[in-house]
C-alpha cells in the first residue's frame, strides 16, 4: 500500500471532499524526531482540537494525494489517524481515535509501501495479512474493522505511525539505509532547487 496516490484520481475525488478554505498542515519528512516519538491517547480534553484537526488532517491527506495520514505526521503526538482508500474513487473515509489492534492473523501478506514522510521511497513490506483494530470514531462511537488487503495494511502502517514505527523499519537495515540516504539526497535536491528557483 502506498501511502501516496495518482493525483489523477485524487482530481476526480477531491471536489466533493475538499473544502478550499481548509488548509492544509505541513507534514514532516523522515529523519525527524517527532516521527519516532511515541503519541499519547486522545483525551476528553483534546475534543475540541481533535474536532478542528480532523478536516484538516483529511484536506492534507486528500492533496497530497494519500490514503492514510497520521497525526504524529503533522507534528501532532495523538493517537488519531485518518485513512481512505478512495477505491473506484468512492469516498470512504475513516477517522480512527485511539485505534488499538486486537488481533492479527498468522498469515502474511506483502504489499508494497510508500509513506507521505517519505516522498517517493517505497518498498515491499511484509505483514500479518487480517488485522482487527478497535477505535473511537469522530463522533466517539467505538467501531471495530475487520480488514484484509490493502486496508489491512493501511490500518497497519497508520496505527505503527502512532508508536514512533515508519514501514522501513519493517524491512532490511540495507534497504532501509538505502532508502534514508535516497530521501536525503532527494530532499537536499529539493532545497537546493528550490533556492536557485
Ligand atoms: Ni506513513
Amino acid at each position: 500500500m502506498r501511502e501516496d496516490i495518482d493525483p489523477g484520481r485524487r482530481e476526480r475525488y477531491m471536489p466533493s471532499m475538499i473544502d478550499d478554505k481548509i488548509k492544509s498542515l505541513n507534514i514532516l519528512i523522515a529523519p525527524d524526531k517527532v516521527l519516532r516519538a511515541h503519541a499519547r491517547p486522545v483525551a476528553a480534553h483534546d475534543n475540541q482540537a481533535v474536532r478542528e484537526l480532523i478536516p484538516r488532517m483529511f484536506a492534507t491527506m486528500y492533496r497530497a494525494p494519500g490514503i492514510g495520514l497520521a497525526a504524529p505526521q503533522v507534528g501532532l503526538g495523538l493517537r488519531l489517524a485518518v485513512v481512505d482508500l478512495m477505491t473506484n474513487d468512492k469516498p470512504a473515509p475513516i477517522v480512527m481515535i485511539n485505534p488499538e489492534i486486537v488481533a492479527l492473523s498468522k498469515e502474511l501478506a506483502t504489499h508494497e509501501e510508500g509513506c507521505l514522510s517519505l516522498p517517493d521511497q517505497y518498498a515491499d513490506v511484509i505483514r500479518p495479512a487480517l488485522v482487527k483494530v478497535r477505535f473511537l470514531d469522530q463522533s466517539g462511537a467505538r467501531k471495530e474493522i475487520e480488514a484484509d488487503g490493502l486496508l489491512s495494511a493501511c490500518l497497519q502502517h497508520e496505527i505503527d505511525h502512532l508508536d514512533g514505527v515508519l514501514f522501513v523499519d519493517h524491512i532490511s537495515a540495507l534497504k532501509r539505509n538505502m532508502i534514508m540516504r535516497r530521501l536525503s539526497k532527494d530532499m537536499r535536491q529539493k532545497r537546493e532547487d528550490a533556492l536557485v528557483g
